[in-house]
Order: C-alpha cells, then structure tokens, then sequence
C-alpha cells in the first residue's frame, strides 16, 4: 500500500495520528538541521518535516530528495507550531514528521519549474506537456471541464437525452472547413472525410424516431487557428424532435444557468439577452458582441453625405459606410496617441481612422468640413458628452464593421470598462444565405439544413431554382431571406450555435440548388441523406456548444489550449509526439498514395 489518502485530506482531526502518503517532492527546504518537503499530488500539497531527532535514516535520504522525486512517507501529524502556519493552503496548519521515507522513482533536472512562479515559455510547455499538467492551474482547469461535462451528462439525462455516439470515419459534412481526410486501404482511392460535426448523423437519429440525443463529442476542422480554435475540439452536440426555436434556445438556456450555478457557484440572472443579427452588426459591428460594456456604433452615413468630408463622401459615392463611435473620456489623447490608434485601426484593415474631440466645441482637422447643427447631431447619436473623442471609419460596410467591432473591444479594455461578469446572448434571425463573391454564389450562413423562416420558405417554393439567371434575378430576395438559426455568444465569443432543420425533402433539394450545389453533386454527396428525408421525419432542430470555449470562459484563460489536456499548437502540431510526421513508403504503398515534392 503506497498512502492512507490523499495530501490535501489530512487535517488538524489527524494531530497524533501516524500517516502513509505518496507524491512527488514539491519544493525541499534545508535548514541545516531541519528539513523541509513539500508533498504534492493532485489534491494539493502537505508540509513534511525530516528531523534528526525523529529519524537519522529518513533525514539523510532527504538531503538526496530533488524536485519531482516520487517518494512515499511515514510520519506522525503534528500541529505547526504558532507563527509557522501557511493559511494559504488547506493543509497549512499540520505538518508531518517523517520517520520513514522511501525513493520510489527519481526524476532528471527539470526543463522548467512546476511551481508556478516563473514564465514558461509555451513551446516547452506543451513539449513537455506531462510536467505542466503537473501544475495545479491546468489540473484545476481539467476538474472544471470534468464537472462540467459531467453536469451536462446529468442535466440531458434528467430530460430524456440520449448519449449516443456517431462514426469517426465518416463522409463530408458541411460545416464551412477543410475536410481532414483519411485513405481507406480496403477500398483504394477512396476516402473518409472526419466529421466537422455530427450534423448529418444527429438528424438521422431523429429521421429514426429516437427523439432526443445528445453526444459529449470530438469534431475535426482543417481551419487557420487561433486562440480560439483547435483542429479538433469538442462539442455538446443536440438535436430534438418535435420542436421550434424557442424549445431548443430554452433548453440551452436552463442547461447554461445550471452550469454555471453549479460549478461556479454564480447565479445568472433573468433571460438571456437577445438581438437579431442586423442589430447585432448594427450597434457592434459582429454578430459575437461583447454586451458587457457599452461603446455601440452607430451608422452615420445620412448625417456624414451632408458633409464635404471627401473621404467620407467617396466612401460612400463607393457603397460604402459611415460609422462612429464614441470613446468615453478620451478627448484628452495627444496626438502621437490619436496616431498610435489610426495604426491599429489600420491593422484591422481601415485606410484611416477619423476623430473630433468634444471639448466645449469640437476640435479636429476634419470640423471644418461638416455644419455645426450635423455635428451635435452625430454627438446626439452616439451619446458623446464632453471629454469624449468621436472615432469614424468610412469603407465598405464589412470593412467598418471589423475594425470598430475590434476597436471597441481594445478601447473598453484600455478603459477598464470589462468587468469580470458573464454576459449571454442570443443572436438570431440569421441570414439564410451569404454571397460569396469570389466564387460569385450564394453560401448556407449556418448549414445547408438549416430551415427558412416559415413565410421565407414559401417565397423559396415559388422560385424556379432550374434558372440560368436565378441569382442575377433574385439577388435581393436571395439575400434577404432569414434563417431558423441562432447562435450563443458569451463575454464576445460565440460559444454555440444551431437551427431548427429542413425536415422535407423537396425544401432539402431546393436548399442545394439555391447553393448552387447540382443535382449529381448533391445525390453523391447527400443523396442519402434526402431519401431518409423522405421517409417521414419529424420536425426536429438542435445546437451544438463549442465546450472547449465554454470551459476557458468558465476558468478565465485566454486560450482553449488552457482546457484541452494536449493541444496543438497554432501550425496544428502536437510538440509532446511530433505529430504529424512522415510515413514510410511502405504504410502510403499499402494506401495507395504517393506522396509528390511540393
Ligand atoms: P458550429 O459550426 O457553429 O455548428 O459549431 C458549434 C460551436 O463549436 C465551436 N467551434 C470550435 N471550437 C474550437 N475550435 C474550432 N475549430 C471550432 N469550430 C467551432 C464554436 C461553435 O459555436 N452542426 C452545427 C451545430 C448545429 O447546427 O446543431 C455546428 O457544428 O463554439
Ligand atoms: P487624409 O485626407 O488622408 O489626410 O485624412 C484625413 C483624416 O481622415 C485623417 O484623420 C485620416 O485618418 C482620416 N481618414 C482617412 N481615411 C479614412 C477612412 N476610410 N475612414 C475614416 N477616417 C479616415
């Protein structure tokens, strides 16, 4: 037997009592006569103490004792005596003294400390990934996500949910990434497609009669990453049969409260917060805004056309925009600053970035080319008192759109005005359909499956979608047309999405066309999945929460790669096994493939 229990259960009810426990050698404190061991294991850490007066043999093995030993000790519980306590940890007030002490396993020097005190660079953290998950911040981050997933089991189980696992190896789903492809040797040249979600399969079981399901489940996209996006990550993936958007958003809505009252003891009050995507990119300029300050923007483009503001009128004369917000409290920047803030509008992808300081009056280069009364009228619009500074961007509205929404967010973050709280909310009525203008065709916003609104998809019926010209002759209508589709998004960063589905086959099939996607494209690619359509599916919608995100807002990181046990890094690498590597010509022979030199 290596321990009694774990570090962090002894206690001051233990004083006296002789105690067994295994770990690694946290810390180890010589002071001559006494010396010190800090034992840790995932519960926490334990303050051992070596004395010659309690055991020569145990305290000459523990001058040999280094970082991350594993050792296992036998000692007596003692009271720390008065001044020496550590009420930093829950152990703080006992200690051991060991009579016997025993080297299980040695450790090598160590490539960075496992206490949390010094910077660690994160090449060598995820290269040496089993030490940092050594540390107690990423195993506390580990615990959160396991409570977590475990809630959420419970919680869907307590509604009728059904777990239930859908195929790795599988063909296609269109959820807007690259495919992570893998060769079949039983059928050459052909090949599976890893899911990008389990979209397709969810609707069948519901096509199946099985009602509610749910999977904790692994989705692989060969996207450019970021802070927030792993090529493969995991979600909490739901569908249901029989209802509407106002079933499946209020299902999410209970199970997110619950979460959050659960492990992080925080009480999320009322409904969450609702906006309509136009609003959405209306006032923040991103369907993934950030509620939790205000700073909105406002499109001033009527008010900036009654200038003689040339930029502005030719970004307009162009199809574009105006927009403007207020920075609170800013009229103060010097110019150097006002300079340093067009640079990062820039980098953002704004030619410039245009200012008036209110200050009694209103001071800018650029004043001179608007009417007083416009002025005041803008200010009006965007709430700019005294002490602020007006910020404009004038380009086509996406461009607008991206750089205030980012501006706004770095501007609340120098002004401190982020507090540490939660804000959901809920985007909804999403565009059915994006241009693609370099493919020059329309594109699904959520998913092919995705159903219109009702009076939409009576439009949709009336078009004939066989048409040569159909998008040259209903672009408008085309773009206009709204979506069963909501997403959620937390503290500005979307952490789920999902619709009510297409559940008749004839509506699935005009879907593809409108997509531009032909009739051969879609009965290969989805030719079963419309004739399961046509064997009498119920009406049925669901959603799927990006669980990696959700975690690392739950735990305050800054990047999903805190909340997964071994990322990757931005290129996709995995630096603890070198993956991915070549392969001998023997296993690509047996696939079937042959490499070319690029
Ligand atoms: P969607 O594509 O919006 O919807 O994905 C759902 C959620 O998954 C998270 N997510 C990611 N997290 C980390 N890394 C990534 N690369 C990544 N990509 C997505 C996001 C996102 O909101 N089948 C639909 C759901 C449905 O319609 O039911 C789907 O996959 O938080
Ligand atoms: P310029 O005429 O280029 O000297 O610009 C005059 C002012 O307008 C400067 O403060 C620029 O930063 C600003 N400006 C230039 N282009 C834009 C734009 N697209 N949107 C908003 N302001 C701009």
């Amino acid at each position: 037997m290596y321990r009694d229990r774990l570090c962090s259960d002894v206690g001051e009810s233990d004083i006296g009592k002789r105690i067994k426990l295994s770990g690694w050698v946290f810390r180890r404190r010589d002071h001559g006569g006494l010396i010190f061991i800090d034992l840790r294991d995932r519960s926490g850490i334990i303050q051992v103490v070596f004395s010659p007066d309690v055991s020569d043999k145990a305290h000459l093995i523990a001058h040999s004792l280094r970082s991350e030993y594993v050792i296992t000790i036998e000692g007596e519980v003692r009271k720390r005596p008065e001044g020496t306590e550590n009420l930093s940890i829950p152990t703080g007030t006992v200690e051991i003294y060991a009579d016997n002490v025993v080297v299980i396993n040695k450790s090598v020097a160590l490539p960075f400390q496992i206490d949390e005190t010094e910077e660690t660079s994160e090449y060598l953290r995820l290269k040496y990934r089993y030490l940092d998950l050594r540390r107690q911040s990423v195993q506390s981050n580990l615990i959160i996500r396991h409570k977590s997933a475990q809630y959420i089991r419970n919680f869907l189980d307590s509604r009728g949910f059904l777990e239930i696992e859908t195929p790795m190896l599988t063909k296609s789903t269109p959820e807007g990434a690259r495919d992570f492809l893998v060769p079949s040797r039983l059928n050459p040249g052909c090949f599976f497609a890893l899911p990008q979600s389990p979209q397709i399969f969810k609707q069948i079981l519901m096509i199946s009669g099985l009602d509610r399901y749910y999977q904790i489940v692994r989705c692989f996209r060969d996207e450019d990453l970021r802070a927030d996006r792993q090529p493969e990550f995991t979600q909490v993936d739901i569908e249901m049969s029989f209802v509407d958007t106002t079933d499946v958003m209020g299902l999410t809505e209970a199970m997110l409260k619950g979460l959050f009252n659960n492990i992080l003891d925080i009480d999320i009050e009322g409904n969450f917060v609702r906006l309509t995507y136009h609003d959405a990119i209306e006032r923040y300029g991103t369907d993934k805004p950030d509620i939790r300050f205000g700073l909105e923007l406002r499109d001033i483009s009527n008010l900036a056309r009654q200038s003689s503001f040339k930029v502005f009128l030719d970004a307009l004369n162009s199809g574009g925009i105006v927009k403007a917000m207020a920075a609170k409290g800013m009229a103060g920047l010097s110019r150097k600053e006002i300079d340093l803030l067009t640079q990062e509008a820039q980098s953002y992808g704004a030619k410039g970035l245009g200012w008036i300081k209110v200050k009694g009056g209103f001071e800018s280069p650029i004043v001179k080319f608007f009417p007083e009364d416009v002025l005041k009228t803008i200010s009006d619009s965007i709430s700019a008192q005294d002490g602020d500074l007006m910020l404009f961007v004038a380009d086509k509205d996406d461009v607008v759109n991206t750089v205030l929404s980012k501006l706004r967010v770095e501007i609340a973050k120098r002004l401190g005005l982020i507090k540490d709280s939660y804000k959901f909310v809920w985007i909804t009525d999403f565009p059915l359909l994006e241009w693609n203008d370099e493919e020059r065709r329309f594109e699904a916003m959520h998913h092919p499956f995705t159903s219109p609104t009702d009076t939409d998809m009576e439009l949709m019926k009336s078009l004939d979608t066989t048409s040569p010209n159909l998008y040259s002759e209903h672009f408008e209508l085309l773009s206009s047309l709204k979506a069963k589709a909501y997403d959620i998004v937390l503290n500005g960063y979307e952490i789920g999405g999902g619709s009510i589905r297409i559940h008749n086959p004839e509506m699935q099939n005009t879907m593809f066309s409108l997509l531009g996607i032909s009739k051969e494209e879609a009965s290969n690619k989805f030719g079963f999945f419309t004739e399961a359509l046509s064997f009498g599916a119920p009406p049925h919608g669901g959603i799927a929460l990006g669980f990696d995100r959700l975690v690392m807002l739950m735990v305050g990181a800054n990047s999903i790669r805190d909340v997964i046990a071994f990322p990757k890094t931005q290129k996709g690498q995995c630096l603890l096994s070198s993956a991915p590597s070549p392969v001998d010509n023997k296993q690509l022979r047996e696939l079937y493939i042959k490499t070319v030199n690029i």
